[in-house]
């Protein structure tokens, strides 16, 4: 391969060192600082993991409440950013109001910006973790025609998200505190994946300097194909076009065809070659939130049957395909209320935490360039130019 190694989708190459997760894709390890990821969803707060993520380790009570505080006190967007949604059709979808929204930001955080000052890449990275609900919540009443609700800074971060949702000015609206914790749990288990496509595009874009909101843009974009954050939302889609169990062995078929380009939804995974942790917890997670709401959604009963009979089928055990992340999450955010067009919106809120500590810890990496990959020329070598009419 000459003088540079090809390595296309980047299966070999480490593109940085990092402090922040670990992942042991054959056992299915999944790490936050050490912290392994059951033990953060089913103990911990989202406010915490952002901490730990950010800073390296877990908070003191004290310096939660500070830290807490802290965000709050970002939670609001500039009045002349609402102006922004307007400019987009209400039934544009969601993910694409995002990218234009939190471009946007970069305008609005120019000149205040030096990515080279510590302290301000830190008010950048609050201000990204507290507006993100914000921006997202008001997507959301954007699409459905309802005003936008403006933070309240007594309620928790993922109660205060839910309020900007679901709450309207007509009626008292008080969070359900089973959903609170459910969606807490979602958001830590998407806090961070280390090097996945949309955090190396955060990477990438942030190395040549950009401006922090810009950088978290792009990574919004990356998020959105259907191979990466987009797999909640299709993988929904999915299960509810399968529709009853009967049905499942017709689309178990069509992901194993060859010449069908059929996939299942939320399966398989660049790193996992076993059951994805954060999967496992979702699942429970799926069954209690269902259970408590009395939910009944014949969803889940297809999801459960389809991954026995999927984790049973040859295919699917050679090429060492388990459910992930994205499997059964968007069960439990259909419970919640969400359409399937805000799923991926809310894996991007979440994640971003995850985007501006891989940002921090890329900026203050003395080794880290300019990312600038190479590439094996194929097209033809050099000939002369023609005049269009002698060709
Ligand atoms: N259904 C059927 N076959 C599959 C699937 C699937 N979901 N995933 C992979 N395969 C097959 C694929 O056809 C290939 O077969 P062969 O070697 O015979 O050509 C083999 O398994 C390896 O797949 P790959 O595409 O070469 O592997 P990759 O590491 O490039 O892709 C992936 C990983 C996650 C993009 C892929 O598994 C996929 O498309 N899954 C469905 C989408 C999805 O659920 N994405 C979410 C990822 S989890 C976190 C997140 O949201 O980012």
């Amino acid at each position: 391969t000459g003088m540079f190694t090809y390595d296309p989708g980047f299966t070999s190459t480490a593109s940085c060192e990092s402090g922040l997760t670990y992942i042991d894709g054959d056992e299915g390890i999944l790490l936050h600082r050490g912290y392994p990821i059951d033990q953060l969803a089913e103990q911990s707060s989202f406010m915490e993991v952002s901490y730990l993520l950010l800073r390296g380790e877990l908070p003191s009570k004290a310096e939660l409440e500070e830290f807490t505080r802290t965000i709050t006190r970002h939670t609001m967007v500039h009045e002349q950013l609402t102006t922004f949604y307007r400019g987009f059709r209400r039934d544009a979808h969601p993910m694409a109001i995002m990218c234009g929204v939190v471009g946007a930001l970069s305008a609005f955080y120019h000149d205040s910006t030096d990515i080279n000052d510590p302290m301000q890449r830190r008010i950048a990275s609050h201000r990204l973790i507290a507006k993100m609900p914000t921006i997202a919540a008001m997507a959301y009443k954007y699409s459905v025609g309802q005003p936008f609700v403006y933070p309240r800074n007594d309620l928790s971060y993922t109660g205060n998200f839910l309020n900007m949702t679901f709450s309207v000015p007509a009626e008292e609206y008080v969070v359900d505190p089973v959903i609170e914790d459910a969606m807490d749990k979602i958001f830590i288990l998407h806090a961070d994946h280390e090097q996945n496509a949309s955090t190396s595009t955060v990477r990438l874009a942030g190395s040549s300097g950009a401006n922090p909101f810009a950088c978290i843009a792009a990574g919004i974009a990356c998020l959105w194909g259907p191979a990466h954050g987009g797999a909640n939302e299709a993988a929904l889609n999915m299960l509810r076009e399968i529709g009853t169990v009967d049905r499942i062995p017709e689309y178990i078929a069509r992901a194993k065809n060859k010449d069908d380009p059929f996939r299942l939804m939320g399966f398989g995974h660049r790193v996992y070659k076993n059951y994805d942790p954060r999967a496992k917890v979702m699942q429970k997670t799926a069954n209690e939130v269902l259970t408590k709401l009395g939910v009944t959604d014949p969803i889940f009963d297809v999801a459960r049957e389809l991954e026995q009979i999927a984790l049973n089928d040859p295919y699917f055990v050679e090429k060492k395909l388990y459910p992930n992340v994205d499997f059964y999450s968007g069960i439990i955010l259909s419970a919640i209320g969400f359409p399937t067009e805000m799923f991926t919106v809310l894996f991007a809120l979440a994640r971003t935490v995850g985007w501006v500590a891989q940002w921090n810890e890329m900026i203050s990496d003395p080794a880290q360039k300019i990312g600038r990959p190479r590439q094996l020329y194929t097209g033809p070598t050099q000939r002369d130019y023609v005049p269009v009419d002698k060709r």
